[in-house]
């Protein structure tokens, strides 16, 4: 896929972590972020691919989108890399935001992003999917889901956004709630011009002690980096 610098994705942004330290929502023309979410859908393909099996047999996959931004761009990515395999139909989507305007928006889809990121024959079916989507508003410090119940994690561009403070607690949750052999998908950047608080790959592997490395990619200091996990 190549993109004109005008096909890259208008995604909102709400700054900072907890409810009460909310600064600013704004519109930002975010290439790391279709970047990021590229990478991660590769990552994520490799994991469908060794354990296709195991993902067949299942009545329904169960995908946590965390801090979606309207528009759910990781989900978005997600659902067409299940499509791939066949497996898009057994996707039960549930998007966390600490905003409630990103989940009205986005579970009643009114956003927009170029065709040239969403296959035209899967916007209707993606569209389905949202519209069925669970959402939830809270901060990701507390999940409100049992241990292990989702078999796909993501997190877009959380951290970067997220106060130093409250990230071990996020990794911490987001590992609680991955099913054993679970996918968890991180896209990040160092970019600080637009993202208040970006975390290395280095320390964001710390903070997951208790998943393995299955994939990642990304090193410039500009550039989305990416860290897939399975749990
Ligand atoms: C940069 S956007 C990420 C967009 C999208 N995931 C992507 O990959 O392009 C960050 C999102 O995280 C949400 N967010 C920020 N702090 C949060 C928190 N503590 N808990 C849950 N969501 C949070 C914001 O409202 C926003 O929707």
């Amino acid at each position: 896929m190549t993109f004109t610098p005008e096909q890259f994705v208008a995604s909102s942004i709400v700054k900072y972590g907890k409810l009460n330290e909310y600064i600013q929502e704004k519109l930002v023309s975010d290439f790391s972020a279709i970047k990021g979410n590229m990478l991660m859908a590769e990552g994520l393909k490799n994991y469908i691919k060794e354990n296709l099996e195991t993902l067949k047999a299942k009545q329904k996959i169960e995908i946590l989108d965390i801090g979606p931004a309207i528009g759910a761009l990781s989900t978005l990515f997600t659902l067409q890399a299940l499509n791939e395999f066949g497996l898009m139909e057994k996707a039960q989507i549930h998007l966390f935001d600490v905003s409630a305007k990103v989940i009205e928006q986005t579970l009643n889809c009114k956003f927009f992003f170029p065709d040239s990121i969403i296959d035209p024959k899967l916007k209707n079916p993606i569209h389905q999917k949202l519209r069925q989507a669970k959402g939830e508003v809270g901060s990701a410090e507390n999940l409100p889901w049992k241990n292990e119940k989702f078999d796909i994690v993501l997190a877009g561009f959380l951290f970067c956004c997220v106060h130093d403070s409250v990230k071990p607690s996020i990794a911490k949750e987001m590992q609680r709630v991955a099913k054993k052999s679970g996918f968890i998908g991180i896209a990040e950047t160092l970019e600080k011009k637009t993202f208040s608080s970006p975390i290395s790959a280095k320390l964001l592997e710390k903070l997951f002690k208790d998943a393995k490395i299955a994939f990642k990619s990304g090193k410039s200091k500009d550039e989305a980096y990416i860290i897939c996990m399975e749990k």
